[in-house]
């Protein structure tokens, strides 16, 4: 995730930017940049590659500046380049802003701002706000009252998206603007002036009483006071946070682990997987760059994956046969590369990694290219070698992924490749628009759901507890559920290294069932599809030869808690919804039986976060 810092008062402004930054590195980026107010204007220096060697580059100058903002960037729009680095600039040079979040409608933004006359130097979407906020100052300041707070407030009435910003002006020395939306912003007086970051870690050695900014909100930062408005412009006063957080703690945000922290973090990456996806009723996946007769041609897709997100492949399975009827298949790369599979020009096929470095999936996608397939991956990792060596590539915009065990990432695949089995039945006349705004506005409502299962862990701690000195255990389910069981057998077995294996669960009968004794783990989805009741036979077989049942239910369905001795309900949702929310309690349940058994859930024995080896 993107880093915001800001400081203005009494001491150089340089060395607090940088030390600020590189408390914020943790968080993963691939360029920063600072600019810093020099009495008559700004210097801006950007760098791709980390802080240091921006600190490298600053220590030539040497900046006196008391005034400046910094930023680290994890690229979302536009590669990873020193031009697409932050801070970003109006076009006279004159006002400088640094963000957090996605712009949906900066397509529009920058053609209007272009028609009037201004230049861009980046392919970020950030940028627009730069020039927004120029205009929106020069009118005011035409009108006899030059002022950057009402200029920011301009400027983003007309943003739709995400965003925490911190903005200078060199017509305003000493003053440093921030504003925030679905972006954290925390603001801070120290002894020496006043701080702004976009995580408490950066602030807490020069001030452990906080403010965090709520949605809409300003806050306008002088060296001796910092001022707090509402979105009406509004004076009001601060809620005062104390933080008495260690460091470690502060870099997770206050979540014990990063897995925590990355599980909760899910309802974002799904709100900025599906930013600006849906424009006026039709679908954008800009980024599959095929025409609707390429589209039209497919016959057959391949998921190629590894690991989780070889699990995410399977879900899209169900997705892209069930709606697009386009008969698909996921294979685990590392088998694909080898059995010379059968590929036509009308064949796409869809690489998934949350790494974008995995070696199999990387000579999967090669081997595929070279056998003339149309190739489009999925990743989490702006210009990776997936997304360099793919025809085309959708972002799942989940930020770093700290912990090894994949969470966050894995959603945001689930809901690309979602958006993508929906575009594909779309252009093959499967789905018509009103349809797919009726998929979009419920697969959006999933984020909302995920925080409901994430308000309530009582019944996934209970049931964790109940499993957690077992041997082994069994995941099962049907349709969808098959596929959310395989993926939280992996869950389970990577971070807890109990034992765990998925069968699809009318396979119980045909060998699985030989395990079941008294007390044994037996995991299922069972929430309500078209095959529940399947499912509830499968439960009532198991629980006869003894099993142990933990069942993730629909809510509302209260005549499972017959068949299972703890259930974990979840809001009600589409079937093919079903994998996003029932995936959720999954990753709780693997996570509190794996710290019972005192692992550790951010760095697993013996896993790496990419495998970049065969
Ligand atoms: C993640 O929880 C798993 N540890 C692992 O299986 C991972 O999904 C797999 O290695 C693929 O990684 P990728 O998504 O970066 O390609």
């Amino acid at each position: 995730m993107c880093g915001i810092v800001g400081y203005t008062g009494s001491q150089a402004a340089q060395p607090i930017l940088v030390e600020g930054l590189t408390r914020l590195e943790y968080r993963g980026y691939d360029s920063a940049g600072v600019a810093i107010q020099n009495g008559d204007g700004i210097d801006v220096v950007h760098r791709k590659g980390k802080v240091a060697e921006l600190a490298h580059t600053l220590a030539h100058f040497d900046y006196e500046g008391t005034c400046g903002i910094g930023h680290t960037r994890w690229a979302t729009h536009g590669k990873p380049s020193e031009a697409n680095a932050h801070p970003h600039t109006s076009c006279a040079g004159d006002i400088a802003v640094v963000h957090n979040g996605i712009i949906e409608n900066f397509m529009e933004l920058r053609e209007e701002l272009e028609v009037r006359g201004h230049r861009f130097t980046s392919d970020t979407d950030t940028e627009v706000v730069a020039h927004l906020i120029e205009e929106a100052y020069r009118e005011r300041a035409a009108a006899g009252a030059p002022d950057l707070l009402g200029a920011v407030a301009d400027a983003t009435a007309r943003v739709v998206g995400a965003y925490g910003l911190a903005v200078i002006c060199a017509n305003e020395p000493g003053t440093i603007v921030v504003t925030r939306k679905d972006s954290p912003i925390v603001v801070g007086q120290g002894a020496h002036g006043g701080y702004v970051a976009s995580d408490i870690i950066a602030l807490i050695d020069a001030t452990r009483d906080v403010v965090v900014l709520a949605d809409g909100q300003f806050a306008k930062l002088r060296p001796e006071s910092i001022a707090y408005f509402d979105e009406a412009g509004r004076s009001i006063e601060p809620t005062v946070t104390h933080v008495d957080w260690d460091l470690d703690m502060a870099e997770k945000g206050g979540y014990p682990d990063f897995m925590l922290k990355e599980i909760h973090e899910q309802p974002r990456v799904i709100r900025d997987t599906l930013a600006g996806r849906l424009v006026n009723g039709a679908l954008t996946i800009d980024e599959l760059d095929m025409t609707p007769e390429e589209l039209d041609l497919i016959d057959r897709v391949y998921v190629i994956a590894c690991g989780t997100s070889y699990h995410a492949g399977l879900i899209a399975k169900n997705l892209i046969e069930g709606w697009a009827r386009i008969p698909t298949e996921v294979e685990v790369a590392s088998e694909f590369r080898y059995r010379n599979p059968i590929i036509t020009p009308s064949t796409l096929v869809v690489a998934v990694s949350q790494s974008g470095e995995t070696a199999d999936t990387l000579a999967a996608i090669r081997d595929a290219r070279v056998k003339g397939a149309k190739v489009f991956g999925i990743t989490n990792v702006v210009g990776s070698p997936v997304a360099r060596e793919s025809d085309g590539v959708i972002y799942t915009k989940a930020n770093k992924e700290i912990a090894v065990a994949s969470t966050k990432s894995f959603l945001g695949q689930v809901v690309s490749l979602t958006l993508l089995a929906m575009m594909l039945a779309q252009s093959q006349g499967k789905l018509r628009t009103a349809e797919v705004k009726l998929l979009f506005r419920e697969l959006a409502d999933t984020a909302e759901q995920v925080e409901t299962i994430l308000s309530n862990e009582a019944a996934i701690e209970a049931a964790a507890e109940a499993c957690k000195d077992a041997t082994s255990a069994l995941f099962i389910g049907r349709g969808m559920g098959s596929a959310v069981s395989y993926e939280g057998a992996l869950k389970l077995k990577e971070i807890s290294y109990l034992h765990a294996e998925a069968y699809a669960a009318g396979e119980m009968k045909h060998g699985p069932i030989a395990l079941l004794e008294e007390g044994f783990p037996v995991i299922a989805i069972a929430t309500k599809s078209p095959v529940y009741d399947k499912v509830i036979s499968n439960l009532q077989e198991s629980r006869a030869r003894g099993a142990m049942i933990v069942a993730i239910a629909t809510e509302g369905d209260e005549d499972i808690c017959n068949h299972a001795d703890h259930v974990i309900h979840i809001p009600p949702v589409r079937d093919a919804f079903s994998a996003i929310t029932a995936s959720v309690p999954l990753q709780l349940f693997a996570r509190a039986i794996a710290l019972a058994r005192g692992c550790d859930v951010d760095q697993p024995r013996n896993l790496a976060k990419s495998v970049t080896v065969e």
